[in-house]
């Protein structure tokens, strides 16, 4: 089937999914939005409630729909899958959320083989990889939403410390989106100001601290939203959001999205991010970052760690 340019399918209609198709409504880069979740009734409630948002935005088509409906979608952004519960690590999730992939993704790719399948659903890193191979596309095709999240609130909680607009940090997260995430410090710059000299021109010296202090908030965020309200799902919206934007609109940017690795710092055969070019095609090419020895050291650790739970499920 032909791609349909301003299509994008949500597959699974939860607190990920829902708010990330009013995001995507919002954002005007979409005409036709199809909902899909084994919860018909959700997808369908959802269809209708952000609809009635469409007279303050521009026209889309929003309708629930099944697997044949997502066959000319540009973008599938796949949201199904449990969340973590209080207490509950992405990578404990794992078991439940590939078999949920195994049932789904090949249904995907039996009516829609040109598109785009963005992973958001977790452990993302884990899920890219067995999306990656249940659907056959070309990897390029099949990516996950990362570190994009986990950068944007590095640069928020920088933008916070350093009294200045966080689109003006230049950092990132990177490896696992989990745990044994990296930020990846030694590459960090405010407006090419390396960070270390733009913060003490803010009045700040304690780098050592603030850097792990800022670092563990960061990866301890999604934990301290479920412990308050169950879930995480506007920062996350956002992220899908931009990761569409750089698709539809062929924009080349570069984003750390997850994607399978091929040698590059000796990591092979896994999914993690790296800051890469996402344009029309998907992952266009990687970004050769710079990194500290310690931060090559952490983010091969970070790839055996997924390593390890990829060969205990597929
Ligand atoms: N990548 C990120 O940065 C990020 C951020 C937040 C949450 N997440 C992840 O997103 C996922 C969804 O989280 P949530 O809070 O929306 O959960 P949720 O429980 O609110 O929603 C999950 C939805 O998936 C649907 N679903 C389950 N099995 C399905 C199937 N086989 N086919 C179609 N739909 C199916 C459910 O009916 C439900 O509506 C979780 O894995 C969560 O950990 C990822």
């Amino acid at each position: 089937m032909a791609l349909n340019e301003r299509k994008v399918a949500v597959v699974g209609c939860g607190f990920v999914g829902s708010a990330s198709a009013f995001a995507l409504m919002e954002s005007g880069l979409f005409s036709e939005m199809v909902l899909i979740d084994v919860n018909k009734e959700k997808a369908e409630g959802e269809a209708l409630d952000i609809s009635h948002g469409l007279p303050f935005a521009k026209p889309v088509q929003i309708y629930a729909g099944d697997y044949r409906d997502a066959g000319d979608a540009a973008v599938v952004v796949v949201t199904a899958g449990a969340g973590q519960k209080p207490g509950e690590t992405r990578l404990d999730l794992v078991k439940k959320n590939v078999g949920i992939f195994k049932s789904i993704i090949p249904e995907i790719a039996k009516y829609n083989t040109e598109g785009i399948l963005l992973i958001v659903a977790n452990p993302v890193d884990i899920l890219t990889y067995a999306a990656a191979k249940l659907s056959g596309f070309p990897e390029n095709r099949v990516f996950g939403s990362g570190t994009v999240l986990d950068t944007a609130r590095l640069k928020y909680l920088l933008g916070e410390h350093l009294k200045i607009d966080s689109r003006s940090v230049h950092a990132c997260i990177i490896g696992e989106h989990g745990d044994s995430e990296i930020a990846a410090w030694s590459s960090a710059n405010v407006s090419g100001i390396p960070l270390n000299d733009f913060c003490e021109m803010r009045g700040h010296f304690e780098h050592e601290k603030s850097m792990k202090e800022i670092a563990e908030n960061v990866k301890n965020s999604a934990y301290k939203i479920i412990e308050k309200k169950g879930a995480t799902y506007y920062g996350i919206a956002m992220s899908v959001r931009r990761i569409c934007e750089a698709i539809v609109r062929d924009e080349k940017s570069i984003l750390p999205v997850s994607s399978i690795q091929h040698g590059e710092f000796g990591i092979d055969d896994v999914a993690l991010s790296m800051p890469a070019i996402v344009g029309r095609s998907g992952v266009e090419g990687a970004v050769p970052i710079r990194l500290s020895d310690e931060e090559k050291k952490a983010l091969k650790a970070s790839a055996d760690t997924l390593k390890e739970v990829l060969s205990g499920v597929l």
